[in-house]
């Protein structure tokens, strides 16, 4: 195992009812901006529930922030925070209004253009404005985590963003507000934690037995319970299961002392930026293909994989490991995630442009390794279609 220092201060409030307990999480003499996505929080009550515990508070709002946010509409916040000399945000929705109230509280003090906080991966952040999150839907761990996910429209430039004074003050989690998703939401965020997961670890082995056996418990308790929340979407315990495990999925308790890859997501962020395809759903395209013509590099672990996750006992090594793949991919399309390409009417010809992005964003050594080349993702996307 590698050396590593641990360090989440973010709190969590679990459960049902929890909303209301913001107003302890913040000093009454703040004035709050709550931030929300296209609606979905206004129709479900979340909002009302959410200014409801802000009673006593001066508190504005600022809706609009769209799935995969942009700098466009978020510099729209940027200044009414600094117009309205707010202290505190509270971000209500799902990963992408986290994300995108990461970008503003970072944005808000920093003194040059602010797309240099994103062009720099957060290098440039020095201050941050504090916030909270109440979170719609588990998948993304942003409520957890210090990292957030930007598009510059115009550039069609998606690109991530981590510092240390990312993290949420505080995290509202109760799984009552996730019954009003759809369906292709649900398998959206299924998908996203497990391939979250995958990253950390389907690499090669390092001796992290906590971290491969927190991790495999992630695998196997989304797989127990994914299908569950499309079967049964007021399942209490089902919805409570599927979001403490995107939160644990990727707030960097399984990634200390071991190698991380993040090529599929990498891939998979110009794919939503050139074609505008749900977060999970390019992840849901390139992990298999990714798995399979890696299959060398992440035998061990593979085969790990196939045996603990999986149950695959029988065959030889390459035998396993295609099983395994193909679990894999049938869990996806379980889920109401399609894994190919053609799937969602996107051919060849985008290869070239994903080949491109890449390099100009100098995402040109990937992977655990740093050996997934330009050519070599070529090669996957091509088996991707
Ligand atoms: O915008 P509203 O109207 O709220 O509707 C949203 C949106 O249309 C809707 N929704 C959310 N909660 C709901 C609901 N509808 C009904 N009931 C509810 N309870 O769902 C739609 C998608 O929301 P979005 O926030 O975009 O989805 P998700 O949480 O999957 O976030 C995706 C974004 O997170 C980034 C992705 O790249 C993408 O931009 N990621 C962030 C990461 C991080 N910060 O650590 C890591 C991830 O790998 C990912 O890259
Ligand atoms: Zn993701």
């Amino acid at each position: 195992m590698k050396n590593f220092s641990f360090y989440n201060p973010t709190k969590i409030l679990f459960g049902e009812g929890t909303i209301k307990d913001i107003a302890g999480e913040i000093p009454k003499e703040l004035k709050i901006l709550v931030t929300y996505g296209g609606g979905s929080v206004k129709r479900n009550g979340v909002f009302d529930e959410v200014k409801e515990a802000l009673q006593g508070y001066e508190m504005l709002e600022f809706g609009g922030i769209e799935p995969n946010p942009t700098y466009e509409t978020l510099m729209q916040c940027v200044e009414v925070v600094r117009k309205n000399k707010i202290d505190f945000l509270l971000a209500v929705g799902g990963g992408s209004v986290i994300d995108g109230t990461k970008f503003i509280v970072a944005a808000v003090p920093y003194e040059g253009e602010p797309w240099d906080i994103v062009k720099t991966y957060g290098k440039v952040i020095k201050r941050a404005l504090p916030f909270g999150t109440v979170l719609t839907l588990p998948a993304t761990g942003s409520e957890m985590n210090n990292g957030a996910v930007i598009t510059h429209k115009a550039s069609r430039t998606k690109l991530p963003f981590v510092h240390p004074l990312l993290y949420p003050r505080f995290s509202i989690l109760d799984p009552t507000k996730t019954y009003t998703l759809p369906p292709g939401q649900i398998g959206n965020g299924v998908v996203d934690t497990f391939v979250h997961v995958t990253e950390q670890y389907l690499t090669y082995p390092a001796n992290g037995k906590v971290q491969d056996r927190f991790a495999e418990g992630l695998l196997l308790t989304l797989i127990e319970e994914g299908p569950k929340a499309l079967a049964e979407p007021k399942n209490y315990n089902v919805r409570a299961n599927l979001m403490w495990c995107a939160t644990l999925g990727l707030n960097g308790l399984i990634s200390v002392g071991v190698p991380q890859d993040w090529a599929t997501h990498m891939v998979g962020h110009e794919l939503t930026a050139l074609k505008g395809l749900d977060h999970a759903k390019t992840l849901a395209v390139v992990l298999p293909v990714m798995l399979d013509i890696r299959r060398k590099e992440k035998k061990e672990k593979l085969l790990q994989y196939a045996q603990r996750v999986w149950g695959i006992n029988t065959g030889d090594d390459d035998e396993r490991i295609d099983a395994a793949i193909r679990k894999t991919r049938e869990f996806f399309e379980s889920m109401q995630v399609p894994t190919r390409l053609c799937d969602y009417n996107i051919t060849a010809d985008i290869i070239p442009d994903v080949i491109e992005q890449l390099k100009a964003h100098k995402m040109i050594l990937l992977g655990e390794k740093k050996d997934v080349t330009p050519d070599l993702i070529e090669s996957i996307l091509k088996k991707c279609l």
